[in-house]
């Protein structure tokens, strides 16, 4: 058995190695996105990441294959997030109709770039303890509106986030001016048909419920719409697109905007 002072002395070496070896795998996620931006490749393509089945053959015969795992897992998540520092300095805010898509591409956008998620209607609930549906039905939607605008109000302090607003939110004029201070406001869009075959199933949306037709959409997209083009940085239609192929999109477009406001 060696001393325990030599051990020591071994551990503070890998120590050193290990943050070494760290920095250099971070600052190389760094290099490929810019290489990335540079070149307009894929930013959701990951060619580098190790798959799942050749991580587990070089684990396997490893007594700490879970403890490996678990730091791997870490890594990688660092890794995307130095990758998503390096494309945005602003948070992301979604806006767009009910069933444009907000909450499931913020989800993706957290998976594949490890930023924060933030759901403006999630906060509500929270804060109110009762679903918006409730809300609507003992406060009425006034009422809503003014947490919602406290909600956003809130949002300052959000760094490396995507922000899923609710349909309604930019028709306040102040809630579009506090999220163009911490954002670039993206607007996902999608055709009446597409957005009733997301909503119908669910009764959580109060404007909906008793109106889940076509016709009714239409009426209240194009009342809105102006309020949506005019809040918005860039607009990303989401009909017949897979959830990458949004994504890509967006984030090339946020880079091409980043792009023309230095100039
Ligand atoms: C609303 C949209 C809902 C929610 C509330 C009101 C609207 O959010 O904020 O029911 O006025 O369009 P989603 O767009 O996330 O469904």
């Amino acid at each position: 058995m060696r001393e325990l002072k030599e051990i020591n002395r071994d551990l503070e070496l890998s120590n050193q190695n290990m943050l070494e070896l760290l920095h250099q795998h971070l600052s190389l996620k760094a290099e490929a996105m810019e290489a990335k931006k540079e070149g307009r490749l894929p930013i959701l393509e990951d060619q580098s990441k190790m798959d799942g089945e050749k991580r587990i053959t070089g684990l396997k015969d490893s007594p700490y294959e879970e403890e490996l795992q678990e730091i791997l897992h870490t890594i990688e998540t660092a890794g995307k997030r130095v990758g998503s520092k390096c494309l945005f300095d602003f948070n992301i805010a979604l806006i767009g109709f009910m069933g444009a898509g907000k909450s499931t591409i913020s989800r993706y956008l957290k998976d594949k770039l490890a930023m924060e998620e933030v759901d403006v209607d999630a906060m509500i609930v929270k804060d109110q303890n009762m679903a918006i549906k409730d809300i609507f039905a003992e406060h009425g939607e006034e009422y809503f509106r003014k947490c919602e605008s406290e909600a956003i109000i809130r949002l300052k302090d959000c760094r490396q986030s995507v922000i899923s607003c609710g349909g309604g939110a930019v028709i306040r004029e102040e809630n579009v001016t506090n999220l163009k201070k911490i954002s670039r406001i993206v607007l996902l869009t999608a055709a009446p048909e597409t957005i009733l075959s997301r909503v119908k199933t669910s009764d959580e949306r109060p404007i909906l419920n008793g109106n889940m037709n076509v016709e009714f959409i239409k009426e209240l997209m194009a009342e809105r719409a102006d309020y949506y083009r005019k809040a918005a940085d860039i607009i990303i239609e989401t009909d017949h697109k897979t959830m990458n192929q949004i994504c890509e999109e967006l984030i090339q477009a946020l880079i091409l905007l980043k792009e023309q406001e230095k100039k």
